[in-house]
């Protein structure tokens, strides 16, 4: 079949492309029509691949010699030609060095380590979920989802206590802010404090036998040598942008959907669904990273098209997660969904490191819905993310009903365990 070039208008790399539009259509029309898509040069920007079928998308998640992470793994960095912390951050790493850098960091995510990590997850999401039913309404993003993520990955890393609320207001000034016009001085600023602040607890961990991520990174040797300082701040910092927005993202979405699809929320609540499944599909459903990227270091044939060295290839979760020929009734939220092999969390050597706490997390919320509330509104206004990255809302406004009984048994929980 002879390429087509689509061109619909829709530029991927505009912020506000997501803001204004339902992209479901273009998604649908690109995965039939042409489905390994070139977006056009633009002004001040270069052109790239945007890949929309599941398949395809597999293809080059599984080949990272052919579509390497090192020069950025996402539009922001990609377009600008180069991602500084390339070769450093797991991420943005390849080859060996991705290897040995991941084995380390994977000490601090292993099963016993998360344990006692999963249980305060559980906790501290009952207690907010319960808090913010109480209230009656409340911005659910401001009140549940923005303290748990963050709180969870401020374990992991062991920040203590009392720097929790300096490190959730400065990551909240990074660029990814939810907030359109934010200045990018704003954002860098923020972010070099909290490198600074990670280069500080690292110092303090150094020789120490902790399982923290700062102390198991701090005091790791990889064939007689440690990691260097860039490497470890980075990487600790890698978990603050892969481990925070992208978990809020999701619940502030579940919480938002589940308010519009009435008969689910039964299912939920009445155990017909298991919370287990139900988070899958909240999954699929919200795909807060849309795109993630490579850059092709050969030429090489995907699908019909002839991709050059160089180029810059996206692959699209919001398209793939919504493929007809991996998800039957694609459009339709269905708790019960099942297979479910979304690729919320990516594929292949990069797949997300912290895929089994954020289904802790998402996990604990739909579990506290259901015992804390019969019924959830959407009570006001709502504001998206204002990004081509990340998807969602940044406000959330919404009404719970208390379930009497829920809330009793929890307070009497929590008396107990004084
Ligand atoms: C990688 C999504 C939560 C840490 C990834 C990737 C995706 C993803 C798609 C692959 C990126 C690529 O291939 O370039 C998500 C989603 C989450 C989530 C949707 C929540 C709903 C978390 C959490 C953490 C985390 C909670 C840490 C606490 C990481 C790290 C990587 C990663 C370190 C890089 C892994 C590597 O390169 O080997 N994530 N993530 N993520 N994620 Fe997550």
């Amino acid at each position: 079949m002879a390429a087509q070039v689509l061109d619909l208008g829709v530029d991927l790399a505009d912020p506000e492309t997501f803001a204004k539009d339902d992209l479901g259509a273009y998604w649908r029309r690109l995965r039939h029509e042409d489905p390994v898509h070139w977006q056009p040069a633009a002004a001040g920007r270069p052109g790239f691949w945007v890949v929309s079928r599941y398949a395809d998308l597999m293809t080059v998640y599984r080949d990272p010699a052919r579509f390497t992470s090192e020069q950025g793994n996402v539009l922001v960095t990609l377009l600008a030609g180069e991602d500084s912390a390339g070769g450093k951050m797991c991420a943005v790493t390849d080859g060996a060095r991705h290897r040995e850098v991941r084995n380390v960091l994977l000490k601090s995510f292993s099963p016993r380590v998360l344990a006692p990590i999963a249980d305060r997850v559980r906790r501290n999401t009952a207690r907010r979920v319960a808090r913010a039913v109480l209230l009656g309404e409340c911005d659910f993003a401001a009140e549940v989802s923005e303290h748990v993520p963050m709180a969870t990955v401020s374990d992991l890393l062991g920040v203590p206590e009392s720097d929790r609320a300096f490190l959730l207001e400065r990551s909240r000034e990074t660029l990814s802010s939810g907030e359109a016009g934010q200045s990018e001085e704003d954002g860098w600023s923020a972010r070099s404090d909290i490198l600074l602040y990670f280069a500080d607890l690292m110092e303090q961990r150094r020789g120490g036998d902790a399982e923290d991520v700062i102390s198991v990174l701090v005091n790791a040797r990889i064939n007689g040598a440690p990691l260097s300082r860039e490497e470890i701040v980075l990487n600790c910092y890698s978990l603050i942008l892969g481990g925070d927005e992208t978990s809020r993202l999701t619940m502030n979405d579940v919480v938002h959907t589940l308010a519009g699809e009435p008969a689910q929320w039964q299912a939920l609540r009445e155990g017909e669904v298991g919370a287990d499944s139900a988070c899958e599909e909240a999954l699929r459903w919200a795909t807060p990273t849309m795109h993630f990227g490579r850059t092709a270091t050969e030429r090489v044939l995907l699908g019909d098209r002839e991709i050059q060295p160089g180029d810059i290839v996206t692959v699209w979760h919001s398209s793939a997660n919504r493929d007809e020929t991996v998800f039957p009734d694609p459009d339709r939220f269905d708790l019960a969904r099942t297979p479910n092999r979304h690729v919320a969390f990516g594929y292949g050597p990069h797949f997300c490191l912290g895929a089994h706490l954020a289904r802790v997390e998402i996990t604990a919320l739909l579990d506290a819905l259901r015992r804390f509330t019969s019924a959830i509104e959407v009570a006001g206004e709502t504001a998206r993310f204002h990004s081509n990255f990340l998807a969602g809302f940044s406000r959330l406004p919404v009404r719970f009903t208390p379930d009497k009984a829920g809330l009793s048994a929890f307070a009497a929980e929590l008396k107990a365990e004084r």
